[in-house]
């Protein structure tokens, strides 16, 4: 199994690009199952969780073009198989938003249940009532979700808690619904944005995406499309972070400050400098003077992110005074911190808030990666430590993060990544 190396080296500086949103291209890629028309989306990342969904997609059928420019035509006039098999549905969860799509638009979906993960139960029950709602006729038999309908009918669905896949789902399935679908508490999230406008271009009727209230009204067909993927705002807030720790002066590309405003403003209270050129479409950040801890509650947006919050635990504990970093979306998505706590960090957990008690001296450790943004965190860490950091179990980092080493490499980081 590959680990990387990283060995804190002082402050990253340079220039590097921001891919397309993680978030963003597996709704996307799953939405090109609501028309047997060629799709074209660009900017994708090269990561393992979009190479996950395009193996499902294939495995239903999908004819999959990758060129060299990091855009991929899909062409679905033939799928034949219905089924999401437990096997790719368990190394990522992001595989139910083919549930929506396969039943709306082939009355027949059968996708494995993705069971629990590292940061907690995460259940797709609204992911089922909705559907369920919309007239789908929806059974659960050894480990699989079976639905089948007719034709969907619209519905108004209240979504509670507030749920992003959830939501995008639901968002696919109504635009092939039969009458006017309402999803209310319905995500707010950026990337559910890019999705509703991807389904615009491919003739779907919404109105109110960004918003609480999406109103669909469902049509008959959709037909094929362009779209170019929005930047991945979590990768942007991961590398701000890596500037910060590093006390580095870094240039993201491709990227804008437009979704990153709670980041931003927890990261400028921390003492960091941003610099938007909007023009450019980039992002300069710096940070010369100590660091300071920042209180912050994670929130579904706009609130901060429950996906930077394990890179700021980083921040806090190198920074002066003490902090608290409550996580409200997720109930077990602190694993990161018994490892964080292997490299010196003073962090206490007790419920759903881990207190800071900063200017900890890191050094570095053998440390395992738990998750995506946990093993982001444990590079940063390394990044800031003194001395050798050995994060095992890296494969979790690839499924989230494009060439995350060769990105650090060019900024002038000590990281390398070893294989067996
Ligand atoms: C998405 C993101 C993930 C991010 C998360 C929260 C993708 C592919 N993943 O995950 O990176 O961390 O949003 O911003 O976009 N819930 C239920 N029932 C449901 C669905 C969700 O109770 O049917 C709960 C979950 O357990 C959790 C909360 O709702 O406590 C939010 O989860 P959700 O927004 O669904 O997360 P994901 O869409 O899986």
């Amino acid at each position: 199994m590959d680990k990387i190396i990283v060995r804190g080296c002082g402050p990253l500086s340079g220039t590097i690009p921001i891919s397309g949103a993680k978030n963003a291209t597996l709704p996307a890629l799953a939405a090109t199952l609501l028309t047997d028309q060629s799709v074209h989306l660009s900017n994708i990342p090269h990561l393992l969780d979009v190479t996950t969904m395009l193996e499902l997609l294939g495995q239903h059928g999908s004819a999959i073009t990758v060129d060299e420019r990091l855009g991929v035509e899909i062409d679905n006039h033939r799928i034949n198989n219905f089924l999401a098999p437990y096997d790719l549905v368990c190394t990522m969860r992001a595989s139910i938003l083919v549930m929506g799509p396969l039943l709306a638009r082939y009355g027949q979906a059968d996708v494995s249940l993705p069971g629990g993960c590292a940061i907690g139960s995460r259940p797709v029950n609204l992911h089922i009532d909705g559907l369920r709602a919309m007239g789908a006729e929806i059974s659960i038999s050894e480990g699989y979700i079976h639905a089948h309908a007719k034709r969907l009918h619209g519905a108004r669905i209240v979504m509670d808690p507030v749920t992003v896949t959830g939501t995008e789902n639901l968002l696919m399935a109504a635009t092939l619904a039969k009458g006017r679908t309402l999803l209310e508490n319905a995500a707010k999230e950026p990337e559910v944005v890019d999705l509703a406008n991807f389904l615009t271009k491919m003739g779907a009727r919404i109105q109110g995406a960004g918003t609480s209230t999406i109103i669909v009204d469902g049509v008959d067909t959709l037909h094929g499309a362009r779209h170019r993927i929005m930047p991945d705002r979590i990768e942007t807030a991961t590398f701000m972070v890596a500037a910060a720790v590093t006390y580095g002066d870094i240039v993201l590309t491709g990227t804008s400050a437009e979704f990153l405003a709670f980041p931003i403003q927890k990261l400028l209270e921390a003492g960091v400098e941003v610099e938007e050129d909007i023009g450019r479409e980039s992002l300069r950040v710096r940070c010369a003077h100590q660091l300071r801890g920042v209180n912050l509650e994670t929130s579904p947006y706009p609130g901060f992110p429950t996906d930077i919050q394990a890179q700021m635990l980083v921040l806090n504990s190198i920074a002066e005074g003490s902090s608290s970093v409550a996580e409200t979306i997720f109930e077990n998505r602190f694993m990161h911190v018994s490892e964080l706590q292997r490299l010196g960090a003073d962090i206490q957990v007790v419920g759903n808030v881990a207190h800071v008690r900063g200017m900890s001296k890191l050094r570095g450790a053998p440390v395992m990666a738990t998750d995506l943004r946990a093993s982001a965190s444990l590079v940063l860490a390394g990044l800031a430590a003194e001395g050798e950091t050995v994060i095992s179990r890296i494969y979790h980092i690839d499924r989230g993060y494009e060439r995350i080493e060769e990105k650090l490499l060019a900024l002038g980081a000590d990281i390398q990544r070893i294989s067996g």
